[in-house]
Protein backbone atom coordinates (compact mmCIF):
# COMPACT_ATOMS: atom_id res chain seq x y z
CA UNK A 1 0.00 0.00 0.00
CA UNK A 2 1.19 3.63 -0.60
CA UNK A 3 -1.85 5.57 0.94
CA UNK A 4 0.07 8.56 0.55
CA UNK A 5 -0.12 8.28 -3.22
CA UNK A 6 -3.52 6.15 -3.75
CA UNK A 7 -6.56 5.02 -1.94
CA UNK A 8 -6.87 1.51 -0.36
CA UNK A 9 -9.22 -0.54 -1.11
CA UNK A 10 -10.85 -3.55 -0.07
CA UNK A 11 -13.50 -5.07 -1.65
CA UNK A 12 -15.51 -8.24 -1.34
CA UNK A 13 -16.86 -9.91 -4.39
CA UNK A 14 -19.77 -12.42 -3.05
CA UNK A 15 -19.96 -14.06 -6.54
CA UNK A 16 -23.32 -16.32 -6.66
CA UNK A 17 -23.63 -15.96 -2.94
CA UNK A 18 -26.05 -14.67 -0.49
CA UNK A 19 -30.22 -14.02 -0.95
CA UNK A 20 -31.27 -10.73 -0.08
CA UNK A 21 -32.38 -11.83 3.64
CA UNK A 22 -28.52 -13.15 3.51
CA UNK A 23 -26.80 -10.24 2.59
CA UNK A 24 -28.90 -8.52 5.29
CA UNK A 25 -27.89 -10.05 7.52
CA UNK A 26 -24.40 -10.68 6.93
CA UNK A 27 -24.53 -6.17 6.53
CA UNK A 28 -25.89 -6.11 9.71
CA UNK A 29 -23.16 -8.23 11.62
CA UNK A 30 -20.11 -6.92 9.52
CA UNK A 31 -21.56 -3.27 9.91
CA UNK A 32 -20.23 -2.88 13.37
CA UNK A 33 -17.11 -4.76 13.02
CA UNK A 34 -15.36 -2.02 10.70
CA UNK A 35 -17.32 0.90 11.85
CA UNK A 36 -14.72 4.29 11.55
CA UNK A 37 -12.08 2.11 9.72
CA UNK A 38 -11.82 4.55 7.31
CA UNK A 39 -8.31 3.71 5.91
CA UNK A 40 -9.63 2.31 3.36
CA UNK A 41 -13.10 1.53 0.75
CA UNK A 42 -14.82 -0.87 2.02
CA UNK A 43 -17.07 -2.67 -0.69
CA UNK A 44 -19.24 -5.39 -1.44
CA UNK A 45 -20.25 -6.66 -5.35
CA UNK A 46 -23.59 -8.44 -4.81
CA UNK A 47 -26.00 -10.26 -7.24
CA UNK A 48 -28.53 -8.00 -8.91
CA UNK A 49 -31.39 -9.83 -7.09
CA UNK A 50 -29.74 -8.83 -3.42
CA UNK A 51 -28.23 -5.52 -4.00
CA UNK A 52 -31.59 -3.63 -3.18
CA UNK A 53 -31.63 -5.28 0.10
CA UNK A 54 -27.45 -4.88 0.91
CA UNK A 55 -28.00 -0.91 -0.01
CA UNK A 56 -30.60 -0.83 2.43
CA UNK A 57 -28.58 -2.26 5.16
CA UNK A 58 -25.53 -0.79 4.40
CA UNK A 59 -27.45 2.42 4.20
CA UNK A 60 -25.26 5.45 6.71
CA UNK A 61 -22.29 2.95 6.93
CA UNK A 62 -18.75 2.85 5.52
CA UNK A 63 -20.24 0.36 3.60
CA UNK A 64 -20.48 0.61 -0.41
CA UNK A 65 -22.49 -1.68 -2.67
CA UNK A 66 -21.86 -2.54 -5.80
CA UNK A 67 -22.61 -4.97 -8.54
CA UNK A 68 -20.68 -7.94 -10.34
CA UNK A 69 -20.87 -6.58 -13.93
CA UNK A 70 -22.49 -4.54 -15.97
CA UNK A 71 -23.75 -4.33 -20.09
CA UNK A 72 -22.32 -1.89 -22.63
CA UNK A 73 -25.35 -1.24 -24.22
CA UNK A 74 -28.00 1.42 -22.45
CA UNK A 75 -31.24 -0.72 -22.99
CA UNK A 76 -32.18 -3.67 -25.71
CA UNK A 77 -32.51 -6.86 -26.56
CA UNK A 78 -29.57 -8.46 -24.40
CA UNK A 79 -31.77 -11.06 -22.42
CA UNK A 80 -29.92 -11.64 -18.79
CA UNK A 81 -28.02 -8.60 -18.89
CA UNK A 82 -28.34 -5.63 -17.21
CA UNK A 83 -26.94 -1.84 -17.92
CA UNK A 84 -25.15 0.64 -16.01
CA UNK A 85 -28.65 3.20 -15.85
CA UNK A 86 -30.24 0.52 -14.22
CA UNK A 87 -27.17 -0.11 -11.83
CA UNK A 88 -27.51 3.90 -11.71
CA UNK A 89 -31.07 4.44 -11.11
CA UNK A 90 -31.07 1.99 -7.68
CA UNK A 91 -28.34 3.85 -6.45
CA UNK A 92 -25.37 1.64 -7.75
CA UNK A 93 -21.97 3.07 -8.43
CA UNK A 94 -19.41 0.39 -8.41
CA UNK A 95 -19.20 -2.22 -10.36
CA UNK A 96 -16.68 -5.18 -11.24
CA UNK A 97 -15.91 -6.04 -14.98
CA UNK A 98 -13.78 -8.60 -16.40
CA UNK A 99 -13.52 -11.17 -13.54
CA UNK A 100 -11.79 -14.01 -14.48
CA UNK A 101 -15.67 -15.95 -14.02
CA UNK A 102 -17.32 -14.31 -17.11
CA UNK A 103 -14.13 -14.76 -19.11
CA UNK A 104 -13.74 -18.33 -18.48
CA UNK A 105 -17.43 -19.26 -18.31
CA UNK A 106 -19.27 -16.74 -20.23
CA UNK A 107 -17.16 -15.89 -23.10
CA UNK A 108 -16.96 -12.30 -22.29
CA UNK A 109 -13.26 -11.47 -24.22
CA UNK A 110 -10.92 -8.03 -23.90
CA UNK A 111 -13.10 -6.38 -26.16
CA UNK A 112 -16.34 -6.52 -24.55
CA UNK A 113 -14.81 -5.95 -21.09
CA UNK A 114 -13.32 -2.18 -22.96
CA UNK A 115 -17.03 -1.92 -24.35
CA UNK A 116 -18.82 -2.68 -20.29
CA UNK A 117 -16.14 -0.32 -18.80
CA UNK A 118 -16.77 2.19 -20.86
CA UNK A 119 -20.35 2.27 -20.77
CA UNK A 120 -19.88 2.12 -16.77
CA UNK A 121 -17.26 5.17 -17.02
CA UNK A 122 -19.85 7.23 -19.22
CA UNK A 123 -22.64 6.48 -16.39
CA UNK A 124 -20.45 7.78 -13.79
CA UNK A 125 -19.59 4.51 -11.98
CA UNK A 126 -16.36 3.21 -10.93
CA UNK A 127 -15.08 0.30 -12.12
CA UNK A 128 -13.23 -2.62 -10.82
CA UNK A 129 -11.40 -3.88 -13.53
CA UNK A 130 -10.36 -7.50 -13.47
CA UNK A 131 -7.22 -9.46 -15.37
CA UNK A 132 -4.52 -11.53 -14.97
CA UNK A 133 -2.73 -14.43 -16.58
CA UNK A 134 -3.99 -18.90 -16.24
CA UNK A 135 -1.75 -21.55 -14.98
CA UNK A 136 -0.35 -21.91 -18.05
CA UNK A 137 0.89 -18.00 -18.69
CA UNK A 138 2.99 -17.92 -15.32
CA UNK A 139 4.30 -21.48 -15.61
CA UNK A 140 5.38 -20.25 -19.61
CA UNK A 141 7.30 -17.80 -17.89
CA UNK A 142 5.18 -15.05 -20.02
CA UNK A 143 2.83 -13.38 -17.00
CA UNK A 144 4.42 -9.90 -17.51
CA UNK A 145 3.75 -9.93 -21.53
CA UNK A 146 0.12 -11.88 -20.73
CA UNK A 147 -1.44 -9.22 -18.11
CA UNK A 148 0.46 -5.61 -20.11
CA UNK A 149 -1.52 -7.07 -23.15
CA UNK A 150 -4.76 -7.39 -21.56
CA UNK A 151 -4.68 -4.63 -19.96
CA UNK A 152 -3.73 -2.38 -22.83
CA UNK A 153 -6.43 -4.29 -24.38
CA UNK A 154 -9.01 -3.58 -21.59
CA UNK A 155 -8.30 0.25 -21.12
CA UNK A 156 -8.00 0.69 -24.65
CA UNK A 157 -9.34 4.04 -25.56
CA UNK A 158 -9.71 5.00 -22.06
CA UNK A 159 -8.69 8.48 -21.52
CA UNK A 160 -6.34 9.56 -18.95
CA UNK A 161 -9.06 11.66 -16.84
CA UNK A 162 -11.48 8.38 -16.54
CA UNK A 163 -8.75 6.50 -14.77
CA UNK A 164 -9.67 8.37 -11.21
CA UNK A 165 -12.62 5.93 -11.34
CA UNK A 166 -10.81 2.73 -12.33
CA UNK A 167 -9.07 0.56 -9.93
CA UNK A 168 -7.28 -2.22 -11.11
CA UNK A 169 -7.86 -6.07 -9.39
CA UNK A 170 -4.69 -8.08 -10.80
CA UNK A 171 -6.00 -11.86 -10.09
CA UNK A 172 -4.39 -14.57 -11.47
CA UNK A 173 -6.40 -17.20 -12.02
CA UNK A 174 -4.76 -20.11 -10.92
CA UNK A 175 -4.96 -18.81 -7.69
CA UNK A 176 -8.99 -18.01 -7.48
CA UNK A 177 -10.75 -20.82 -4.88
CA UNK A 178 -7.61 -22.59 -5.36
CA UNK A 179 -6.20 -21.63 -1.76
CA UNK A 180 -3.38 -20.96 -3.89
CA UNK A 181 -2.13 -17.50 -3.34
CA UNK A 182 0.59 -15.91 -5.22
CA UNK A 183 3.38 -14.78 -2.61
CA UNK A 184 3.61 -11.39 -1.67
CA UNK A 185 6.72 -11.46 -3.82
CA UNK A 186 5.22 -12.52 -7.35
CA UNK A 187 2.51 -10.33 -6.50
CA UNK A 188 3.92 -7.15 -6.50
CA UNK A 189 6.03 -8.47 -9.36
CA UNK A 190 2.87 -7.85 -11.14
CA UNK A 191 1.41 -5.42 -9.99
CA UNK A 192 4.47 -3.19 -10.20
CA UNK A 193 4.26 -4.34 -14.01
CA UNK A 194 0.83 -2.91 -14.35
CA UNK A 195 1.84 0.40 -12.97
CA UNK A 196 4.82 0.49 -15.61
CA UNK A 197 2.03 -0.67 -18.17
CA UNK A 198 0.01 2.27 -16.72
CA UNK A 199 3.12 4.59 -17.06
CA UNK A 200 3.36 3.95 -20.40
CA UNK A 201 0.06 4.48 -20.96
CA UNK A 202 -1.21 7.38 -19.15
CA UNK A 203 2.09 8.96 -17.51
CA UNK A 204 3.84 8.34 -14.21
CA UNK A 205 1.35 10.69 -12.60
CA UNK A 206 -2.31 8.78 -13.46
CA UNK A 207 0.05 5.36 -12.97
CA UNK A 208 1.34 6.60 -9.02
CA UNK A 209 -2.39 7.00 -8.29
CA UNK A 210 -3.98 4.58 -9.49
CA UNK A 211 -5.09 1.40 -7.39
CA UNK A 212 -4.00 -1.91 -8.19
CA UNK A 213 -5.81 -4.38 -5.98
CA UNK A 214 -4.51 -7.91 -5.44
CA UNK A 215 -7.01 -11.05 -5.41
CA UNK A 216 -6.78 -14.03 -5.21
CA UNK A 217 -7.39 -16.86 -2.12
CA UNK A 218 -6.62 -13.34 0.13
CA UNK A 219 -7.54 -14.03 3.51
CA UNK A 220 -7.31 -13.04 7.30
CA UNK A 221 -3.89 -14.96 7.29
CA UNK A 222 -2.05 -13.44 3.92
CA UNK A 223 -3.82 -10.43 3.79
CA UNK A 224 -1.08 -8.43 5.92
CA UNK A 225 1.83 -9.47 4.25
CA UNK A 226 0.53 -8.91 0.60
CA UNK A 227 -0.66 -5.46 1.74
CA UNK A 228 2.53 -4.03 2.77
CA UNK A 229 3.96 -4.39 -0.68
CA UNK A 230 4.37 -1.20 -2.30
CA UNK A 231 2.00 -1.90 -5.29
CA UNK A 232 -0.71 -3.65 -3.84
CA UNK A 233 -3.37 -1.03 -2.96
CA UNK A 234 -5.72 -3.68 -1.69
CA UNK A 235 -7.57 -7.14 -2.12
CA UNK A 236 -10.34 -8.50 -4.08
CA UNK A 237 -11.99 -10.94 -2.07
CA UNK A 238 -13.94 -13.63 -2.72
CA UNK A 239 -14.29 -16.63 0.12
CA UNK A 240 -12.95 -14.82 2.87
CA UNK A 241 -15.60 -11.55 2.09
CA UNK A 242 -18.87 -14.06 3.10
CA UNK A 243 -17.61 -14.14 6.46
CA UNK A 244 -17.61 -11.26 8.25
CA UNK A 245 -14.72 -11.89 11.06
CA UNK A 246 -12.27 -12.85 7.95
CA UNK A 247 -13.26 -9.80 5.76
CA UNK A 248 -12.94 -7.69 8.85
CA UNK A 249 -9.07 -9.19 9.48
CA UNK A 250 -9.02 -7.56 6.18
CA UNK A 251 -9.97 -4.54 6.47
CA UNK A 252 -8.13 -4.43 9.60
CA UNK A 253 -4.56 -5.23 8.00
CA UNK A 254 -5.20 -2.30 5.83
CA UNK A 255 -5.39 0.17 8.50
P1 LIG B 1 -11.16 -16.11 -3.76
O1 LIG B 1 -10.80 -15.07 -2.73
O2 LIG B 1 -12.30 -16.99 -3.32
O3 LIG B 1 -9.97 -16.87 -4.25
O4 LIG B 1 -11.74 -15.31 -5.02
C1 LIG B 1 -11.02 -14.25 -5.51
C2 LIG B 1 -11.83 -13.57 -6.53
O5 LIG B 1 -12.13 -14.12 -7.57
C3 LIG B 1 -12.31 -12.21 -6.23
O6 LIG B 1 -12.86 -11.63 -7.35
Amino acid sequence: MNPAKRRTVIAGNWKMNFTPAEAVAFINEIKPMVAGKDNCDIIFCAPYVTIAAALEAAKGSNIVIGAENVHFAPKGAYTGEVSAEMLKAIGVDTVIIGHSERRQYFGETDETVNLRTKAALAAGMRVILCMGEVKEQREAGITNEVCAMQIKLDLAGIPAEDMKNIVIAYEPVWAIGTGLTATPEQAEETCGVIRDVLVELYGKEVAEATTIQYGGSMNDANAADLLAKPNIDGGLIGGASLVAKKFTAIVDAAQ
